[in-house]
């Protein structure tokens, strides 16, 4: 029997032959890709790492990647802050999936939102996965943010090298893997308020590491000689699945230099001596702090030591700038915003700072829309001062010291220490994280010695 088709089925022909050669270009992107994919389209680490990927499997469970979503404090600020806060604030309601763009993309892109709890182990648990980026074709747009990544799962696999096809899966050289606008697609985030809360990549492109044509991967991935496959070839530059930033106290130590000198080398109990601080960011190819900046704090403490022991706080001359408020600590309160999703009524906030009030904070704080200091990112309208290290910026403090008329005669040793810790110790408490979270870390220390005379 002859079978005609119906014109209109006719007509589709076409019109499926051009989807399928632009499909591609269909794929969605960012928000949009919500839900378009099954957890199944991906292969899981697991099965990478124990075929054939032994060696940068095991750098990957090692680094901040493969924790995106399990990390207890990124569990506790999603599923305690922003899935209650998006549930009941219209204007944040996009994040409680957009989270997950960057934290669990395949959770994401599998429209499991939210997903299951951390120790459900679910598929969501594997955080950013090999094959979620060495699926990934493109961004959408003009400038890589808030995961506008693109991602064609299947048997082609985006990476560095297009020989040596493997009988797992065909090999596709990429460019765009190898940019740092790929890291963008993740390390720029605005807010639902369109302020740009993260800006790591968009800091760097400013920055003189990338006029010098450096990349993100020259720092977090770096090339060593080994094989990239358990029965691959040796390669001089096989890339370092490292991913170390603020949870690699080694990355972190030595990021900025100090050398402090006073104006005068003797004096006597009642003079007033100035200490100069020049600081170097020797290290970072963004700002120091970059990335969650909102929950970072990076400031500098003075202290003085006289012939006996005695220890004396120095703290920072004001250089009168504006906004310079949020860059001194101080005994204030902030953070009122956590009471929306923790169902506070009239919350009072927290210490802002949590350090001893005077110290210098080479910060930039995050505002709400009600103007209140936060640490909710997405919750964020705009900004204070920006008081970080740019890449290999030197900035220079002061502190003036009165010499006590008790003074005893001897050396007089000024110490100034920079210390790093990841989140505001007081938020820390409160919302029981981790204690590791807010521990401070020593980045450079030091000292210069100053005669008191008779
Ligand atoms: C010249 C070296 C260098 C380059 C280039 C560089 N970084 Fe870093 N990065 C560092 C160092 C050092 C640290 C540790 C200090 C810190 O936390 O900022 C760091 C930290 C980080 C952190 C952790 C920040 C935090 O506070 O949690 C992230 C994320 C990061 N880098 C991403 C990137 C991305 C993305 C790029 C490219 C757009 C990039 N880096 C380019 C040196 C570099
Ligand atoms: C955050 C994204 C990301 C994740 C997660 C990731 N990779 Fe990669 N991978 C890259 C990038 C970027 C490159 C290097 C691109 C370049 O320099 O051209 C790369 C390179 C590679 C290479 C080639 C190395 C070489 O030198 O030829 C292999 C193999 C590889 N990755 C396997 C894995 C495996 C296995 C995992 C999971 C255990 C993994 N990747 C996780 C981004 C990622
Ligand atoms: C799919 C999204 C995604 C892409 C693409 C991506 N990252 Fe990340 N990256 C993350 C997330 C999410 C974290 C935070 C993990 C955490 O602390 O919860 C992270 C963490 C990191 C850290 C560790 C920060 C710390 O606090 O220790 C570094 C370094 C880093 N990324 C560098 C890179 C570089 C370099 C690239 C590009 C080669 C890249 N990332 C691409 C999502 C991504
Ligand atoms: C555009 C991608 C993106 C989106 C969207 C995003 N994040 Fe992140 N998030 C990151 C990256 C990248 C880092 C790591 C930055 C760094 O190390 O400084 C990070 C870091 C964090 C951290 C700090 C981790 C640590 O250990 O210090 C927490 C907590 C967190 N995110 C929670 C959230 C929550 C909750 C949401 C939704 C309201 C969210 N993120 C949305 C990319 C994103």
């Amino acid at each position: 029997m002859k079978r005609t088709l119906p014109p209109i089925a006719l007509a589709a022909v076409p019109l499926l032959l051009l989807l399928a050669a632009f499909a591609p270009q269909d794929v969605k992107s960012g928000d949009e890709a919500l839900g378009t994919r099954k957890y199944s389209d991906y292969q899981t680490p697991r099965f990478c790492g124990v075929s054939c990927h032994g060696d940068f499997y095991q750098q990957w469970t090692q680094s901040m990647m493969s924790q995106a979503y399990t990390h207890h404090w990124d569990e506790i600020e999603y599923f305690k802050l922003a899935v209650p806060h998006a549930e009941k604030d219209p204007a944040v309601a996009e994040v409680k999936a957009g989270c997950n763009g960057c934290h669990a993309p395949i959770a994401f892109l599998a429209g499991d939102v939210p997903p299951p709890l951390p120790e459900k182990n679910s598929r969501a648990n594997e955080s950013v996965s090999c094959d979620l980026c060495h699926t990934v074709t493109g961004f959408s747009g003009d400038v890589p943010f808030n995961f506008n990544w693109i991602s064609v799962p299947g048997k082609t696999k985006y990476g560095p090298r297009g020989a040596g096809n493997s009988p797992e899966h065909n090999l596709q050289k990429s460019d765009f893997l190898a940019s740092s606008e790929f890291c963008g697609t993740c390390h720029n985030e605005k807010s639902p308020y369109g302020a740009w809360v993260k800006t790591t990549h968009l800091e760097f492109k400013e920055g003189p590491y990338a006029r010098e044509g450096f990349r993100c991967h020259d720092c977090h991935m770096t090339y060593a000689p080994g094989k990239t496959a358990a029965m691959g070839k040796t390669y001089p530059d096989a890339r370092q699945h490292l991913f170390h930033g603020a949870h690699d106290p080694g990355k972190v130590r030595g990021t900025v230099e100090l050398r402090i000198h006073p104006d005068v080398r003797e004096a006597e109990p009642g003079e007033k001596i100035k200490f100069t601080i020049v600081l170097f960011n020797q290290k970072t190819g963004h700002k120091f702090p970059t990335g969650s900046v909102e929950d970072r704090l990076l400031w500098m403490h003075v202290e003085a030591r006289d012939a006996r022991g005695k220890v004396y706080h120095l703290p920072v001359d004001r250089k009168g700038f504006p906004g310079e408020e949020t860059t001194i600590a101080a005994d204030v309160l902030a953070y009122q915003d956590m009471g929306v999703p923790l169902n506070i009524p009239n919350f009072a906030g927290l210490p802002r700072d949590g350090i001893p009030a005077g110290d210098r904070i080479f910060r930039m704080a995050y505002f709400d829309p009600q103007g209140r200091m936060t640490i909710q990112q997405w919750n964020t309208k705009s900004f204070g001062v920006d008081y970080r290290f740019g890449p290999r910026e030197s900035k220079v403090e002061t502190c003036s010291f009165k010499l006590p008329g008790t003074l005893p005669p001897g050396p007089l040793t000024v110490t100034a220490t920079l210390y790093y810790q990841k989140l505001v110790k007081p938020v820390a408490d409160f919302l029981n994280v981790p204690a590791e979270e807010a521990e401070p870390l020593e980045v450079n220390a030091h000292s210069t010695i100053v005669t008191i005379l008779d």
